[in-house]
């Protein structure tokens, strides 16, 4: 059965690793992800997007990592990612989402806190653990500069007060990461996470994380992040491999023969993330 993102975290914090989210999107990356993290003999989360939503429905995401919980024997989570309104939240927890994340960043630092310290009441009752995030993270399109990194980047000490205030379980924080593409080499804020890490005693959650370097990902990890989104790494596999199998074989019909290829190339790359957030054998 599905377990709270915040067990996972709250060992992965101990343990001084990470445990890999992965969003997703259709079967064979609900398929991919499993796989991949019963290989590693790692805990694991698979989340589920607006456009996630959008795309599946609710009831089919819930279902497929209902089944692919049930088929391996290390931890999943089911959260949402970047939830938008307490009825959305509501919805998934109902529908058997064992963690979300309410995405209050786009409002006042007032009304973030207001909106989420509803959904921790909503939540906390039945056993459901929340993510908020504080700061923009941005798409790689907004291309968010040095000079206006305090207008964008998490405030440490706001993180400290947001997260007295809320009680939630883990904090996404915009410190350099953004979703998607990089068009350059992202830089990230290492002393503005190291003072959020300081002040803040909760988990902490690495947003964009597709295309950071590993490296990068490690000195995170070593400062808190207990938690890291991956999306586009994903997507960039899987469709890298439908666009090779179907130049090789351009006559192919049969979407098994181009999606099951894919979904072994999702495998390899989720087990690599795996690897390097250090959750391997940690199941
Ligand atoms: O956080 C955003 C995810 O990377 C994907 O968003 O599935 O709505 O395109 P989407
Ligand atoms: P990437 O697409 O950059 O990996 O970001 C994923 C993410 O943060 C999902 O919330
Ligand atoms: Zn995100
Ligand atoms: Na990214």
């Amino acid at each position: 059965s599905l377990v709270p993102v915040s067990t996972l975290l709250r060992e992965a914090r101990a343990g001084g690793y990470a445990v890999g989210a992965f969003n997703c999107n259709n079967m064979e990356i609900v398929q991919a992800i499993a796989a991949a993290a019963e290989a590693e003999r790692a805990p694991v989360i698979m989340q589920a997007s607006q456009g996630a939503i959008k795309y599946a429905g609710i009831e089919y995401i819930t279902a497929m990592v209902g089944v692919a919980a049930s088929m391996v024997s290390v931890p999943v989570a089911l959260h949402l990612d970047h939830g938008t309104s307490f009825e959305q939240v509501m919805q998934c927890i109902r529908s058997g989402f064992s963690s979300v994340m309410i995405d209050g960043s786009k409002h006042a630092l007032e009304e973030n806190i207001a909106l989420t310290k509803q959904v921790v009441a909503a939540a906390r009752p039945v056993g459901v653990s929340v993510e908020a995030e504080l700061g923009k993270i941005g798409g790689t399109e907004d291309d968010i500069h040095v000079s206006e990194a305090d207008a964008f980047f998490t405030d440490p000490e706001e993180a400290r007060v947001f997260v007295e205030e809320t009680g939630v379980d883990a904090l996404a924080v915009a410190i350099g990461t953004a979703h998607g593409r990089y068009k350059g080499e992202p830089k990230l804020d290492f002393a503005r996470l190291e003072k959020i890490h300081s002040l803040v005693n909760i988990p902490i959650v690495l947003h964009g994380s597709s295309g950071v370097p590993e490296e990068a990902i490690r000195e995170a990890i070593r400062l808190g992040v207990c938690k890291v989104n991956i999306d586009t790494n994903i997507r960039e596999a899987f469709v890298d491999r439908c666009r090779k199998v179907l130049a090789d074989y351009p006559d192919e019909i049969d979407p098994r023969k181009i999606l099951g290829p894919a979904r072994e190339a999702a495998v390899e790359l989720i087990r690599e993330k795996i690897s390097i957030f250090g959750s391997s054998g940690k199941a």
